[in-house]
Order: structure tokens, then sequence, then C-alpha cells
């Protein structure tokens, strides 16, 4: 099957321009305006020609920072490569990047071995991982090359989380050197777990226990005290690393000294820490479970440096963190918000949200959003310009994006098989009305109409060498 995709505004992270977009396979092989469709080559009965006048077309979107199969806090995230690819594909998502999570005593291979059976066959979205190194004992080094060598190009670390994903110092700097030979980037959560874990135990033990404690249990001093321990270790190991849902203006600046020393760190914000502030976890009725992330909502002023940190491309990359729990697995925190299941699911709404909220609000232009959410993942993680771009020779993965659109964010519409909609009842402007990801096409008019089992492993190698 072909694909034309006619007079639509074409807009990339550097151009924007009306053209049509001929796609013959899984390639985009012409970009040219006034394509006569009688003229191409081919049966024309094989040829779907989809008409984009008024709409723009993106080239699909890139999440690096997703959560599918997660065993987690004693219960496992709630979706499955079936509902993930769904929701992702309905908000404009055509590749995501997984964090692989083992637990301490799990092998490296093995564990990629059991992520990749839990996507092979039954993702209808394109996906890659970051591989999470949670130990890393001498003897179990081999397995990172080996992972590596198959076409994991990026690692992640928890600072947080101590005594399950956190990884110990003397190995961080062992990974941090052995990262850098092998040009592999090194993405981190970072906050310090030690600090977590006692501000934890003097708000529990003092009965401080609803959700509303989670966001001062780990304020943004704990943040930005693990962006500089993380710059700290790149600084001395020359690795590059890339802090995952940077969350607060002090976070942020403590990675841009740490640029402007040389050091080669970049910066992912997610989609909550944009339109949510920390009153949502302060919900009364334990409503605010739904609203708890690591790190915290933060207050309100936060957003401004978030958004602005996009604007001038100081921050890389908007992506979501999608960590779907449903109300039932957030209620094993009743007792104390240290269980809550970390996460808000985000991955369907991602889009739709920065288009409503950053570019028609003025914060954002256009072509800095298909930056944040698709060029920039595709760059740093070696996918570039196969993905995050239009361009002759790149995956026909593209976004017919109707502007005008108007709706409401909520849970009916939402694929995820989280039970409640974060974004409930908020206004949407704008969504996706047609996604394509290499030729197929996977969403009309915001319905999902693709194949289980379309969508394919995204190799990347190290490019940080
Ligand atoms: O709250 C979060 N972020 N949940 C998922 C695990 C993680 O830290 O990425
Ligand atoms: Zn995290
Ligand atoms: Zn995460």
């Amino acid at each position: 099957m072909a694909l034309l995709i006619r007079n639509g505004r074409i807009i990339t992270a550097t151009d924007d321009h009306i053209a049509d977009v001929y796609c013959a396979g899984e390639t985009i092989t012409r970009i040219e305006r006034g394509l006569d469709p009688k003229a191409l080559p081919g049966d024309p009965k094989q040829l779907e020609v989809i008409d984009a006048a008024g709409k723009y077309v993106f080239p699909g979107f890139i999440d690096p920072h997703v959560h599918i199969y997660l065993p987690f806090m004693g219960t496992w995230a709630i979706d499955d490569y079936e509902s993930a690819s769904k929701a992702a594909l309905a908000g404009g998502t055509t590749t995501l990047i997984e964090m692989i999570c083992p637990g301490p005593k799990d092998q490296p291979w093995e564990a990629y071995q059991e992520w990749l059976s839990k996507a092979r066959g039954i993702a209808s979205v394109d996906f890659s991982y970051h591989m999470s190194v949670v130990r890393y004992e001498p003897e179990i080094r081999g397995q990172f090359l080996r992972i590596v060598k198959d076409g994991v190009g990026s690692f992640k670390v928890f600072l947080a989380y101590k005594g399950a994903l956190n990884l110990n110092d003397a190995d961080l700097f062992a990974l941090m050197e052995q990262a850098r030979k092998w040009g592999v980037i090194v993405t981190a959560h970072c906050e310090n777990a030690d600090a977590v874990a006692a501000m934890q135990e003097i708000l529990v033990s003092s009965g401080r226990t609803g959700p509303e404690w989670h966001g001062p249990s780990r304020p943004p001093v704990v943040e930005a005290d693990g962006v500089h321990h993380l710059c700290a270790f790149a600084e001395l190991t020359g690795a590059h690393v890339y802090t995952v849902h940077t969350s607060c203006d002090i976070a942020v600046k403590e990675a841009l000294a740490a640029r402007l020393r040389g050091v080669n760190v970049w910066i992912e914000s997610v989609i909550p820490h944009f339109v949510l502030d920390e009153s949502y976890a302060e919900r009364a009725n334990f409503e605010g479970a739904q609203y708890v992330m690591s790190p915290p909502l933060r207050q309100k002023g936060n957003q401004d440096v978030l958004w602005n940190g996009v604007k001038t491309r100081t921050i890389s990359t908007i992506a979501t963190d999608h960590a779907p729990f449903t109300l039932e697995q957030k209620n094993m925190g009743r007792s104390a918000f240290t269980r809550i299941p970390n996460g808000i699911p985000s991955i369907q709404e991602r889009v739709d949200l920065v288009h409503t909220y950053g570019v028609t609000r003025g914060r954002l232009g256009l072509q800095t959003m298909v930056n944040a959410c698709s060029t920039q993942a595709a760059m740093l993680f070696g996918m570039y310009p196969k993905k995050g771009t239009i361009q002759v020779g790149s995956d026909a993965d593209l976004v017919v994006y109707d502007p005008e659109w108007q709706g409401t964010f909520q849970k009916a519409d939402s694929h995820s098989k989280a039970d409640y909609n974060a974004y409930e009842g908020w206004t949407k402007q704008g969504r996706a009305s047609v996604v394509t990801v290499r030729g197929q096409v996977q969403v009309r008019d915001g319905k999902f109409v693709g194949t289980r089992g379309t969508g394919q492993f995204v190799a990347r190698e190290p490019t940080h060498g």
C-alpha cells in the first residue's frame, strides 16, 4: 500500500511549509507540491490519498520515557503492549522507549529477554528500550555489552528508590566509565535516595501519612542534589548523561551549571510537571494518590521554567514517564504514602496537552513542539533521521493533526487500563486525525484502527562516542 498525504502544513523541528508527502511502503519517498496521484507509480487502487488541507503534518511523535511492563512497589503497572500501543498511537506517538527495570537479583540479559517478550508480536507502536542498571558486579558486566550490541544504546540508572532500583555509587562510577568507552548515554532518575528514605521515616513516624506528604518527603533540593551528583560523576568520567523527568527550577539550574562546565548533560522533563502542580497531590479523600509520582508535582512557579526551558531548547525533550496504576493499586498506600505506586498515566495525552497548553497558549512554537516531542529523542537516542523528522528516506511515521478540533480529555476515550484520567474534563484543542507507522494507518479520527503486532523493535547504536 502506498500513501499520499496532500496539501498538509509540514512541520519539522526546523521547517514549516505546505507540500505533499508520498510514501511507498514503509518509507517517505517524495516531498513535493502538487503531486498528481494519477502520475504516481503502482496500482492506483493500492494508493491511499489523505487530504490534509488545513491540517499539520508532523513526524511521528517519540516518547523517550515510558513504563509498560513494570514490577514496582509491590505490584505491576497495569498496561500491556496492546493497551499502551493503542493509547500511544491515538495520541500521535509512533515510537516509544520503555525502561527495562529488573529487580536487584535479576540477570540483565534475562530481564532484557523478558521485556522483549512483552512487546514482540503484541505492540502496534514501534518500540525500543533503555536498559536499567540496578546492579553492576564485575561478573555480570559482559551482559550489558551484549545488550548494547543487540541494539539497546542507552542505560538507565536510579539514584532514587533505596533498597529497590537504586544503584550504589561505586557501581555508578564504574558503569559511567564503561558507558563513556562504549559511547552509551546514561539516563538517570535523580533524587538522593538516602535523603528521601530519611524524610519518609520522619514524616510517617509522626503520623503524616497521606498522599499530600509525598511531595514534602522529596522536595526540590533532593532532586537538585541528585542532578548535581550525576553531573559530578559525568564530569569525572566523561560519560554523557540525560536527566529524566526533571521537574523544578533548581534541578534544571544544576544541569545547566554543569553544562556550562563542559559536562555533556541533556534534560528531559515530563508532561505532568508542565501542567499539574502540587495541589493535585493534596486533594482530599485520598484523591491525591492519583497524582503521586516521583519526582513529585511541584509548586506552580516551576511550570514556567519548564516551558521556557523547552522554548529556548535548553530542555531537550518532553516525555511522559507513563506509569499507569489503577485506583485500587493506588489504595495500597492508604496507610502510608510511601506505599502508593508512583506514576501518572499520560502516554495518550502528552501531545495534545503540549499543543493545547503550550502551543495555543503561546508558550511554544510548533517547530519547538516537534523538536521536544520527537526530534530530540531521535537524535539523542540514535534513531535520527529514520525517526523524528519528515525527510525522503525517513520512516513513514506521520501524524496528520487537526488543530481546530475541540473537545475534552476524558477516561472514556483513553486506551490505558488505568481507570482514571489525571486530566479529566480539561479542554483539548487539536488531535491526531490520521497516524501512520511505517506507512500503515493506525489511527483515524482519533480512533485506533491498527493491527496488533505490527510494531517493530528499533535497534539503536550508541551515538555518544
Ligand atoms: O513516579 C514515577 N516516576 N514512576 C515510575 C518510576 C520512575 O521513577 O520512573
Ligand atoms: Zn523515575
Ligand atoms: Zn520513569
